[in-house]
């Protein structure tokens, strides 16, 4: 059973997409959100999307603080009804503002697509995802959102509120974003069947996704990721697991990289939802507490990354050119905080790091796994018992890196990591010993656009813990990458290449 959409000039198959609202329909949740429910299939970006800025870019002025009295922002449960009426009527005036006000609800989306690569038929040369420009650039890209509400509702204490799924009790898709004829509804989402199957804490608990862990990165290479304009950058902890699925997961609960699903499952489109900037200021706010809960957990002082600067349109549509370093310091610059404390920790330069490149080909990967032999760093294949053994703090850090991953701009990929396990499948359980850790790259664009290709993506899997008892009377280390689906299945189709495998121990 093939259904076809026509959009564009172009047939999409729909056939998946039509089942999975049909499975919502069927399991009665058609009630929760009639009119989402009601389209035949997500209407998906238009490929040749021009989201450029305007053609005639007035000049910029530089960022400067403006001191209003710092407000805290609080979960989107926390919200009195008031607060929940302020931000109803803050995205009520957006969406009512001229397409053509830069801080309109399209135009701000746009923003976000042309940051992130810009659409197939009109690529942009920026790319914020995929290293350490992802948590400044949206903390940026948030601060002015939340101006630009704030004056349209002419009220200075106005500001975003956070999804805390990281609490397994709000892991589910906000009420308050589901209200009918709500301005914080959108109608490309799938949210009619998550509760009931599929919780986002069931999707960290499957993958096996700590946050906790996560939120303990020991550095913010491992936390934030690093320079994308170095060969072995990587994105860190947070973007390339808990980011990523909550993105996917509120297009199709049961996540499907296979199959993008608009809004929020492309990045050209994500910012078209509500939620995602409520999305984003939990991301925001979980950087302020990895800096909040350690000294060790530094920023970046490369002033590669400090003096990265980037223009958005601010509240009076003037051009505002504002740098990484202008928003460390979130209490004096931006006038916001989460609530604790002293989230700021002074930055030094982290010392350079040691690395073992793997070797240097290409394996295709299709439906089904793909192994690689991998050499362990000195250290480790030195004394693999030791490394077995040591449960002391002062044993090395063990990095598992998978570099120069590339999917076609449409397509994402959910990649479960096994080592010692040659066997594994999409059916093998991420409760086996083998299993140290999972990756989603998000599509980028709707299918049937350009082909343009996007940087190859790396990633940083900590296994300091999983590794050594997988060692221990080993001969060599084999890693093995499996394709699956929530749903414990190969995904329908993947189309994917990476390059390097190899394991850094610092
Ligand atoms: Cu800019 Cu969540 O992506």
């Amino acid at each position: 059973m093939t259904s076809k959409n026509i959009l564009n000039g172009r047939e999409l198959s729909a056939t998946r997409r039509n089942f999975i609202r049909s499975v919502a329909v069927a399991a009665g949740t058609a009630t929760l959100l009639p009119h989402a429910l009601a389209q035949t299939a997500p209407p998906y970006p238009d490929p040749n999307e021009n989201c450029m800025p305007p053609v005639t870019i007035p000049p910029s002025v530089p960022f400067k603080p403006v001191p209003r009295p710092v407000v805290q922002r609080k979960s989107i449960w926390a919200l009195s009804s008031a607060e929940q009426r302020r931000l109803d009527e803050a995205y009520t005036l957006l969406r009512g503002l001229p397409p053509d006000d830069p801080r309109g609800w399209l135009p701000q989306a746009h923003v976000h697509c042309f940051f992130c690569s810009g659409s197939p038929g009109n690529p942009s040369s920026v790319e914020i995802h995929g290293g350490w420009y992802f948590m400044p650039w949206h903390r940026a890209y948030l601060y002015f959102h939340e101006r630009i509400l704030a004056s349209l509702v002419g009220d200075d204490t106005f500001y975003l509120p956070y999804w805390d799924w990281d609490l397994p009790v709000h892991s589910v898709f906000p009420p308050l974003y589901l209200v009918p004829g709500s301005s914080l509804v959108d109608s490309y989402r799938f949210t009619g069947a998550s509760p009931l199957t599929y919780t986002l804490d069931a999707q960290f608990q499957y993958y096996k996704i700590d946050i906790a862990k996560r939120m303990a990165a020991p550095d913010y290479q491992l936390f934030m990721g690093t320079n994308p304009d170095q060969m072995t950058n990587h994105g860190g902890v947070i973007e390339n697991g808990p980011h990523g699925l909550v993105h996917v997961w509120v297009g199709d609960p049961a996540v499907d990289f296979s199959n993008p699903m608009p809004d929020m499952g492309i990045l050209q489109t994500a910012a078209r939802d509500p939620i995602f900037f409520a999305h984003h200021t939990n991301i925001d706010r979980l950087w302020a507490v990895w800096n909040a809960t350690s000294p060790q957990h530094l920023n970046p002082a490369d002033c590669l990354w400090t003096d990265t600067r980037w223009n958005f349109f601010d509240e009076n549509k003037q051009l505002t050119s504002i740098s990484v370093a202008d928003v460390l310091n979130t209490d004096s610059s931006l006038f916001y905080n989460y609530g604790l404390g002293s989230p700021f920790a002074e930055s030094v330069q982290s010392p350079a790091r040691a690395f073992l490149p793997g070797e240097q080909k290409t394996t295709r990967q299709g439906k089904q796994p793909t192994t690689r032999d991998v050499e362990l760093p000195g250290d480790v294949a030195a004394s693999p018992l030791e490394a077995a053994e040591a449960v002391t703090a002062e044993r090395p850090l063990l990095i598992l890196h998978i570099d120069g991953i590339q999917v076609p701009p449409h397509l994402g990929a959910a990649v479960r990591v096994f080592v010692n396990l040659p066997t594994a499948t999409a059916e093998t359980p991420s409760s086996s010993p083998n299993y140290v850790g999972y990756f989603v790259i998000i599509p980028k664009v709707a299918p049937g656009g350009g082909q343009h290709q996007h940087r190859p993506t790396n990633i940083a899997l900590d296994v300091t813990d999983e590794l050594p008892p997988l060692l221990k009377g080993a001969k060599k280390l084999q890693v093995t990458l499996v394709p699956s689906t929530a749903a414990k299945r190969a995904p329908e189709q993947i189309d994917m290449t990476y390059d390097r495998v190899w394991v850094e121990s610092k």
